[in-house]
């Protein structure tokens, strides 16, 4: 595998590549992200993964500083994956000067669920998704369902601004107890790690209700959240909302998921559940 440090580099490197796969991520990682290192490699010729830790989509109490930095243990993984370039920037290389220009999303998008609990969260990673393309070029970009929201913000974007990229999506994976992996599951103690999978459970909950014919949304979504409640959880929400464009499911809707973020102590948690 090659590790490409700077932009110039890595041009040089996907020039010479035929129909490319780009997998973004922030390192740190773990069976999801080399799910989707894998679908990349069927899919493409060559596979560019990226590692970046992106400032711009953490707001200033959030975790920027401790984001778990595993470098060199990245790159095993990206290699027993079969992954060809590595890009590693460092900060001065993403933003040589402060970004200036953004990718804004619209508030009916980026207001709302997480973006409305992580004001600014979806400028700052369409911001340097569209940069990153840019860089690569790539083909196909593939995102996990994991981050639902923002594969929806992705996809819209490389819509509106007509890019000359395939979205591709990766299914969430799960550990053995239903709980989404995710980089900030290290932050969790042995006892939140016991507790965390509630957060999948209620959503299977909730979503076979919704299959088995309850239609008070509403109650559905009370009901999840106080059970996250009870158990020391702080819920910032849970919603069943229409696949397509995230906004509010009446009834007679179909083609739903289920979306939740929650705190178990200091680690904020997310995840969802087509139905
Ligand atoms: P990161 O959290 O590192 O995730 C990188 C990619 O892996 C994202 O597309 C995410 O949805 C996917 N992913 C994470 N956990 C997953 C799981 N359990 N199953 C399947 N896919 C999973 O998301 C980001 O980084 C950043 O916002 C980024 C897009 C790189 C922009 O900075």
């Amino acid at each position: 595998m090659q590790i490409h440090e700077t932009i110039a580099g890595l041009r040089a490197a996907r020039k010479a590549a035929g129909r490319v796969a780009l997998v973004p991520t922030m390192g740190n990682l773990h069976a999801g992200h080399i799910a989707l290192m894998q679908q990349a490699r069927e899919r493409a010729d060559a596979v560019i993964a990226t590692i970046f830790v992106n400032r711009l989509q953490f707001r200033p109490d959030e975790d920027f500083e401790s984001y778990p930095r595993t470098f060199a243990a990245d790159c095993e993984q990206l290699v027993a994956a079969g992954v060809d370039h590595l890009f590693a920037p460092d900060e001065a290389e993403m933003y040589p000067q402060p970004q200036t220009y953004h990718i804004e999303p619209p508030p009916e998008q980026a207001n709302i669920l997480d973006g409305a609990f992580r004001p600014g969260h979806f400028r700052g990673v369409a911001t340097v998704v569209m940069k990153l393309l840019q860089i690569a070029q790539p083909d196909l970009a593939l995102f996990g369902k994991k981050d639902y929201q923002q594969l929806m913000v992705i996809r819209n974007m490389v819509r509106d601004f007509n890019l000359p990229v395939e979205v591709g999506a990766g299914e969430t994976v799960r550990a053995a107890d239903g709980l989404a992996l995710s980089s900030r599951n290290g932050y969790l103690s042995a006892a939140e790690r016991a507790e965390a999978p509630r957060l999948y459970r209620v959503l299977v909950k909730l979503s076979a209700a919704v299959r088995g014919g309850v239609r008070d949304f509403a109650r559905l979504e009370r009901e999840a959240m106080a059970e996250l409640d009870e158990h020391g959880w702080q819920t910032d929400y849970v919603a069943l909302r229409k696949k397509l464009d995230l906004q509010s499911a009446s009834a007679q809707d179909s083609g739903l998921v289920v979306l939740a973020a929650a705190r178990l102590g200091s680690t904020r948690l997310i995840d969802n559940l087509e139905l």
